[in-house]
């Protein structure tokens, strides 16, 4: 069952390029890229460093760390130190918000 939980507006997430949504359990980084908008946990599969922030070039990050990238349409490992794919979420923008489904 879908759980949308608020992140910012998209106009914010625009401008800063991403924004981070801190769950309980974890910490989901939302990005807008080429008119779209894609959500993956904040944390490299490599050795959990946060990817926010890191270097982006299209969909492709990379981690600041050592240097991991992942596709974050698909969360698809590109390059390594990385070999496990990122989890993504499901993301929209309603009434010009941003919700990310985080499953419940
Ligand atoms: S923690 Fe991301 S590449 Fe190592």
């Amino acid at each position: 069952m879908p759980a949308w939980h608020p992140v910012c507006p998209y106009e914010t997430l625009k401008r800063d390029g991403y924004a981070i949504l801190e769950l309980a359990t974890t910490a989901i980084a939302v990005f807008a890229v080429e008119g779209e908008v894609y959500a993956v946990e904040d944390a490299c599969t490599h050795d959990g460093g946060e990817l926010a922030g890191g270097p982006l070039e299209g969909c492709t990050i990379t981690c600041p760390r050592h240097g991991a990238r992942f596709d974050l349409k698909t969360g698809a490992v590109l390059a390594p130190p990385a070999v496990v794919p990122l989890r993504i979420f499901p993301v929209r923008v309603t009434a010009g918000r941003v919700e990310v489904d985080t499953g419940g």
